[in-house]
C-alpha cells in the first residue's frame, strides 16, 4: 500500500481535525498549575486597558498568532484567504502550513500566495520543516519566503509526527546545522517551531545561539499530531505506525513548561504555543514569560466558514485576556508580564527537578 502524495495528506490533516477529536486526552497544557492572583480593587478602568504589543519589530493589536495551517492542496485556498482577512482585520501576525507541496507542484503556489493578494500588508510567516532542509538549504528557505515575501520564515521540527506518519522523514541527523546557516543567510527573521511536543530549554539555548529570532514552543496539550496520524496510519492499513501512535498518545513537554524551559534558557522572544484555548491561556502565557501565544486548531472550523467567524472567536479571546488583566490590575502587556503568579503541582515538581530558576518562582 502506497502513501498518498502530499497534496492528498494536507487535505486527510485539515478532515481529520475538522471530524475527529485530536485534542490529547490525559495530558493538559498544565496552564491549569499557573494562578493569577485576584485583585479585588483593581485601580484602572476595564476601558482603557490596552493588548497591543510588539513583536520581531513590528506592533500588533494582542499577543496573539495565528499558526500555521494550510496551503498545498486544492480546496485550502478559502481557509487561508480568510485567516488572512482575520489577521489583517485583527492586526495580528499569520502563519502559513508546509510551503513544501507548492515547492514541489508550482500550481499549488496560489493556495498560499492567495494571503498577499487580500492582505498585502499582513505580517506573514513562511513554513517549511526542518528535515526538508537539510537537502534543500537556503535555497529551499529563501524560495519559500519569496513565493510569499514573507515577514518571517517558521522552520518546524515535527519528529513524533514524521515517525507516526506513514513514510514520514526520518532522517533528521543534520537539521540544527542546516538551520545554523539559513540563520546566517536569510533576509528574514527565522522562528523554530514545535508542532505539539514541545522545545526544552536546552534547545531553545542552542537556538538562541545560532541567531534564531524567536522559538515557538509548541507544546503538548492541544491538537495532537501522533493522533491525527495514527488515524490517517489506521485509515490507510499502516498498522505498525499507528500502534506506535498509540503508545506515543500522550509524548510531550506540556505547553505551559516547555514555555518556561523556553523563556528562561533565552531572551530571545517565545511565543507560547499548543493548546491556547482561552484568552485566560494567552494571559498566563504572557505571565510566565511568552511574549505572544499561538493559535491553529480551534480557528480551523470558523476558517473554513468565514472570516467574521474567525474574527468573533479571536474577539472573544481578547474579552477574556482583557478580563483576567483587569482582575490582576494590569493596564497594559508590560505589566501583565511584571504580574506575580503562584506556580503550582505538577508544573512546580518539573521546575525544580529541572533546576530552573524563574524569576516568578520562590523555591
Ligand atoms: C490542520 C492543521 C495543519 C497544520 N499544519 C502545519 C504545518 O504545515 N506546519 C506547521 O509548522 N504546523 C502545522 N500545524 C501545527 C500548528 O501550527 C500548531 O503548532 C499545533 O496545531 C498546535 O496548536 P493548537 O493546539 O492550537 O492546534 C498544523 C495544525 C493544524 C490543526
Amino acid at each position: 500500500m502506497g502513501e498518498s502524495s502530499i497534496e492528498v495528506r494536507k487535505l486527510d490533516h485539515i478532515r481529520i481535525c475538522l471530524e475527529k477529536d485530536v485534542e490529547f486526552k490525559q495530558k493538559t497544557t498544565w496552564f491549569e498549575f499557573v494562578e493569577f492572583i485576584h485583585v479585588a480593587a483593581p485601580e484602572l478602568n476595564y476601558d482603557d486597558i490596552e493588548t497591543s504589543t510588539e513583536f520581531l519589530g513590528r506592533k500588533f493589536s494582542a499577543p496573539i498568532l495565528i499558526e500555521g495551517m494550510t496551503g498545498g492542496a486544492k480546496g485550502t485556498e478559502i481557509i487561508n484567504k480568510n485567516l488572512a482577512m482575520s489577521a489583517l482585520e485583527f492586526n495580528i501576525p499569520l502563519g502559513l502550513g508546509s510551503q513544501r507541496a507548492a515547492v514541489e507542484k508550482p500550481e499549488l503556489v496560489e493556495s498560499f500566495r492567495i494571503v498577499r493578494d487580500v492582505a498585502p500588508d499582513v505580517f506573514l510567516i513562511a513554513n517549511i520543516g526542518g528535515v526538508q532542509l537539510i537537502e534543500g538549504g537556503v535555497k529551499l528557505a529563501e524560495e519559500v519566503v519569496s513565493m510569499v515575501d514573507a515577514n518571517a520564515l517558521a522552520i518546524h521540527l515535527n519528529p513524533l509526527h514524521e515517525i507516526v506518519q506513514p513514510h514520514g522523514t526520518t532522517s533528521f541527523k543534520g537539521t540544527l546545522d542546516a538551520i545554523r546557516k539559513i540563520v546566517e543567510k536569510l533576509s528574514v527573521p527565522v522562528i523554530v517551531k514545535e508542532v505539539g511536543c514541545g522545545i526544552s530549554g536546552e534547545l531553545s539555548r542552542r537556538l538562541s545561539e545560532m541567531g534564531v529570532a524567536a522559538i515557538d514552543v509548541g507544546g503538548a496539550g492541544g491538537t495532537n499530531w501522533a493522533k491525527i496520524e495514527r488515524i490517517r496510519a489506521l485509515e490507510k492499513g499502516f498498522l505498525e505506525n499507528a500502534a506506535i501512535g498509540k503508545t506515543f498518545l500522550e509524548w510531550g513537554i506540556p505547553t505551559a513548561a516547555a514555555t518556561i524551559e523556553a523563556c528562561t534558557s533565552t531572551k530571545i522572544p517565545i511565543i507560547s504555543s499548543g493548546g491556547i484555548r482561552s484568552g485566560l491561556d494567552i494571559a498566563k502565557a504572557i505571565a510566565i514569560g511568552a511574549s505572544m501565544a499561538g493559535i491553529a486548531r480551534p480557528l480551523l472550523h470558523h476558517a473554513v466558514v468565514s472570516s467574521d467567524r474567525i474574527v468573533k472567536v479571536l474577539r472573544q479571546m481578547v474579552s477574556e485576556l482583557k478580563t483576567a488583566m483587569f482582575l490582576t490590575g494590569c493596564q497594559n502587556i508590560e505589566s501583565l508580564k511584571k504580574v506575580n503568579v503562584v506556580i503550582t503541582g505538577r508544573l512546580l515538581e518539573w521546575i525544580k527537578q529541572r533546576g530552573i530558576q524563574h524569576p516568578k518562582v520562590r523555591i
